[in-house]
């Protein structure tokens, strides 16, 4: 980023009256691209509802996997037993490595504390018979997508249940829930992509709902998993009480797969596997953008678009995709 737009950058920040420590990560509020208050805040107060606000911004906005936060939390902390000091079913010398995508528990930057409603989420790598004992949650839609291996959830509604690869489950934590999630398998890690939403309305009635995975379902396609309860015309397998969607493909080598990102909306897209060469283009100003992405990789996606995603790993790519109404957050 150009020197003027950090300034720019700032300003904006200083504007909105929220940084009152703003002057301290200069650097890496520009890093981390946090512009999404500036757009919006230098919008002229008599802009008309239908300007488009995000027209000068970019369409895409990457989130490259190494500019993630990577905890690796003390075993302790959720109850687990020590880390053994070699065992060969093991893919990382911690039981959890955890991704975070967004501001949660050790890590708060004010740069990423949300995008829109998505609130969290967190790529996490559990490894064999270790996982988070019982824990409170209250006030979210929490969905988890399984990228591999087998989660098991036990809740204080009386669920008990496990989900192996490409399985979504989903709490509405509402009023309050307490639940443990584990990897009981004693040779396979555990993958999975926490999210967390806010929901539109607070002490909603906690709910469990789950859907086991089916390749065929997003093979070479678009699977919708998560629609809004008020989507009538969506028959997803889970319903979350918020204006958002997650979609899941994955892609063979060589195949493409586009998807209409409509005005109003943006989304954040986490390539899971594989890897992917993803173009963003707008009819309506004749613009387009490209980013590469590998395991890991994130992006932001802003529509009015079309988004084209092309297959370029080997073994092709696997795509998530949260999808929500846009807001200048
Ligand atoms: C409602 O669900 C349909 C069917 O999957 C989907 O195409 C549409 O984008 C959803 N609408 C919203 C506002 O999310």
């Amino acid at each position: 980023m150009r020197a003027e737009s950090c300034l720019v950058l700032l300003a904006c920040i200083c504007l909105l009256g929220r940084a009152s420590s703003a002057a301290a990560p200069a650097a890496d509020a520009c890093v981390a691209d946090s512009a999404r208050g500036c757009a919006t805040s230098e919008l002229p107060a008599s802009s008309p509802a239908s300007a488009h606000p995000y027209a000068t911004m970019a369409l895409l906005r990457k989130v490259p996997a190494d500019s993630l936060f990577v905890s690796e939390p003390d075993p302790s902390w959720f109850g687990n037993g020590p880390n053994p000091s070699s065992n060969p079913h093991w893919t990382n010398k911690n039981w959890l490595k955890s991704r975070f995508h967004f501001s949660f528990a050790e890590y708060h930057d004010r740069a990423r504390s949300q995008f829109g409603v998505l609130r969290v989420m967190n790529d996490d790598l559990v490894q064999p018979v270790r996982g988070f004992g019982t824990h409170p949650h209250a006030n979210m839609e929490i969905c988890t997508y399984i990228v591999s291996g087998d989660l098991t959830h036990q809740d204080s509604m009386g669920t008990r249940e496990t989900l192996g690869p490409r399985g979504i489950q989903f709490m509405t934590a509402g009023t309050g829930v307490r639940h443990s999630e584990f990897n009981t398998d004693d040779t396979h890690p555990l993958r999975f992509i926490q999210m967390w939403m806010v929901p539109r309305s607070r002490n909603l009635e906690p709910n469990y709902g789950s859907m086991v995975g089916d390749r065929e379902r997003q093979h070479n396609k678009w699977a919708h998993l998560v629609a809004d309860v008020k989507n009538t015309s969506a028959d997803t397998p889970v319903k979350i009480n918020q204006d958002a969607n997650i979609w899941v493909t994955e892609l063979d080598e060589g195949k493409e797969s586009t998807f209409e990102l409509r005005e109003g909306r943006q989304a954040y897209i986490l390539c899971l596997e594989g890897a992917t060469t993803l173009t963003a283009a707008s009819a309506a100003s004749g613009t387009s953008a490209q980013e590469k992405l590998v395991a890991h990789d994130a992006t932001q996606a802003f529509g009015a678009a079309t988004l084209t995603f092309a297959a370029t790993g080997s073994e092709g790519v696997h795509v998530l995709m949260v999808e929500m109404a846009a807001a200048p957050l």
